[in-house]
């Protein structure tokens, strides 16, 4: 299969380096020159464990992208995006809306919540596939990858297809990436229901990663500092009712999940600890910012969220005033 990853960050780096290595057709879409031309000249290492790797996908900066003319023989099967949802801008979106309109298909791999709204005014709806993921993973470098632990992984439509012609189509296509994946040897499955999985996983996000950013702590240390345990709580709570008041059904326990990934990923930092700590600016608008703004359609107050999302803005105002 043909795949492009287009964002070559941690997920993206993971993707790309374990597809290339069990000898899919990868290409991934950087940033920056710089990182395309280190992946071309060394290949991507991946660490696993005691084991390293080297693949070998093609690499191509955005900027020669957009140079390029989407032509129907040279479309990608899929396009797996995994570019932050800061870095989603109209540019980018227009630019893969233009490779979709070719046939291709596009998986969006972002932390949170409001980005099928903004892609699918770019995308064809019918072509838009959401990934919600608990991989582990670091960036070393801008040519090594550290898997740092190993996840869960669903995939599906961001929007229900209608016609059942077109499900079925659709599906086909779905379970030859979800086989890739597999065979690259990563656990995947497919759901009808995004849109509750991105909630359940919002709410994960939205506890564990403001409070590992602002204490400067991986994630498994949140469990053992026994003052912080009400605020995890209140987080979590709220974040629940958001949900309920947006008619999103929660899974049981899922307050014993949010621990449990506390728990499973331990020594990880999360990316919203490794976004501050590079100084870049992280994922907050659409984690708890995107509660925020949930609960304000319902007449909500989310106190403990809005606290988060003061802080962490504060810290990126911060680093910006610093970096001026
Ligand atoms: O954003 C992250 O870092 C991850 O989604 C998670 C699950 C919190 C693990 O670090």
């Amino acid at each position: 299969m043909n795949i492009w990853v287009v964002g070559a960050g941690s997920i993206g780096m993971l993707l790309a380096a374990k597809l290339a290595l069990a000898g899919q057709a990868v290409r991934v879409v950087t940033h920056s020159e710089e990182q395309a031309r280190a992946i071309m000249d060394e290949g991507l290492r991946l660490v696993e464990g005691d084991n390293e790797y080297v693949a070998r996908p093609e690499a191509i900066a955005f900027r020669q992208l957009k140079r390029l003319a989407p032509a129907a023989a040279q479309a990608p099967d899929w396009l797996l995006l995994t570019v932050k949802q800061q870095h989603l801008t109209d540019e980018l979106m227009t630019v893969l809306g233009k490779w979709c309109a070719r046939g291709t298909r596009l998986l969006a791999w972002q932390n949170g919540i409001g980005h099928v709204e903004r892609l699918a005014d770019h995308i064809p709806a019918s072509r838009l596939d959401t990934a919600v993921t608990t991989e582990g993973a670091r960036k070393n470098s801008l040519n090594e990858i550290h898997h740092t632990g190993f996840g869960m992984t669903r995939i599906g439509c961001a929007i229900e297809p209608g016609e059942a012609e077109e499900r079925q189509g659709t599906e086909q296509r779905q379970k030859k990436l979800i086989s890739a994946l597999h065979m690259a040897g990563f656990e995947v499955s497919l759901s009808n229901n995004m849109r509750e999985i991105a909630w359940n996983k919002l709410l994960v996000n939205a506890v564990i990663n403001p409070l590992t950013a602002l204490l400067q702590v991986p994630n498994g240390r949140l469990l053992e500092l026994e003052p912080l345990m009400p605020l995890m709580r209140s987080l979590y709570e709220e974040g629940v009712e958001a949900a309920h008041a947006e008619n999103v059904r929660l899974q049981e326990d899922l307050w014993e999940q949010v621990l449990e990934v506390c728990r499973r990923t331990a020594n990880n930092a999360s990316s919203m600890l490794q976004d501050v700590t590079a100084g870049r600016p992280t994922e907050i608008d659409w984690v708890n910012g995107a509660l925020l703004q949930a609960a304000r359609k319902h007449g909500l107050t989310l106190m403990a969220n809005s606290t988060m999302y003061r802080l962490i803005k504060s810290i990126e105002a911060k680093q910006r005033q610093s970096g001026e």
